[in-house]
């Protein structure tokens, strides 16, 4: 299996977030400083995530996009297939080795139902969305992960969400 790494960035911030808490709770102006510290270093270097969390957020994404899809709920879908490609942008940002031309193959086929669903418009939606799924399949089997299959959901676990259009 390929792997993507972040750098060990993510490793120096997570030790300065646990140390800094246990700090924290041991002294006054001392903990004061290295609250501090600890912005500083946050805001300097960010808040890093792995590649396989973002992974997450872009498969709960990608199931919302088809289930707002598949509700015909226009508005929703271009609210998340926004999303979606905002967060393989994140992806394909901060782990400038996967390769770029797989993260364009997905986001192409997105950004098409993000301007459909905005004109109100959903007849080539459904077919776009199973670009897009091909396309995740793709890098995963490029990155030597095809074990990671993605499909269209065909119900939602979401039990807390109605993907009907507002007002229906
Ligand atoms: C440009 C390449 C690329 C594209 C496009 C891509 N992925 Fe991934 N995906 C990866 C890589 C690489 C990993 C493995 C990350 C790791 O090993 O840390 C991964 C892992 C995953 C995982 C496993 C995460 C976990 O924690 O188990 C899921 C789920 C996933 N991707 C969903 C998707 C979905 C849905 C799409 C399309 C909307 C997509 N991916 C598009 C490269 C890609």
């Amino acid at each position: 299996m390929k792997t993507f790494q972040a750098g060990t960035r993510a490793f120096a911030l997570a030790a300065l977030a646990l140390g800094g808490g246990a700090w924290l709770a041991a002294s006054g102006s001392r903990a004061q400083e290295s609250a501090n510290v600890f912005a500083q270093s946050v805001g300097e270097q960010r808040y890093s995530i792995s590649l396989a969390d973002l992974m997450g957020f872009i498969q709960q994404r990608h199931m919302r996009l088809s289930l707002a899809a598949d509700a015909k709920n226009w508005p929703l879908v271009a609210f998340e297939a926004h999303l979606l490609n905002q967060t393989l942008a994140s992806a394909a940002v901060y782990y400038s080795n996967i390769p770029i031309d797989y993260v364009v193959a997905a986001a192409t086929p997105i950004g098409k139902i993000e301007a459909e669903a905005l004109a109100g418009e959903g007849a080539k939606v459904q077919d776009l969305l199973d670009q897009a799924t091909a396309a995740c399949n793709a890098c995963h089997t490029a990155a030597e992960i095809a074990f990671v299959k993605i499909v269209r959901p065909a119900s939602s676990p979401f039990a807390n969400q109605d993907f009907s259009p507002a007002g229906k």
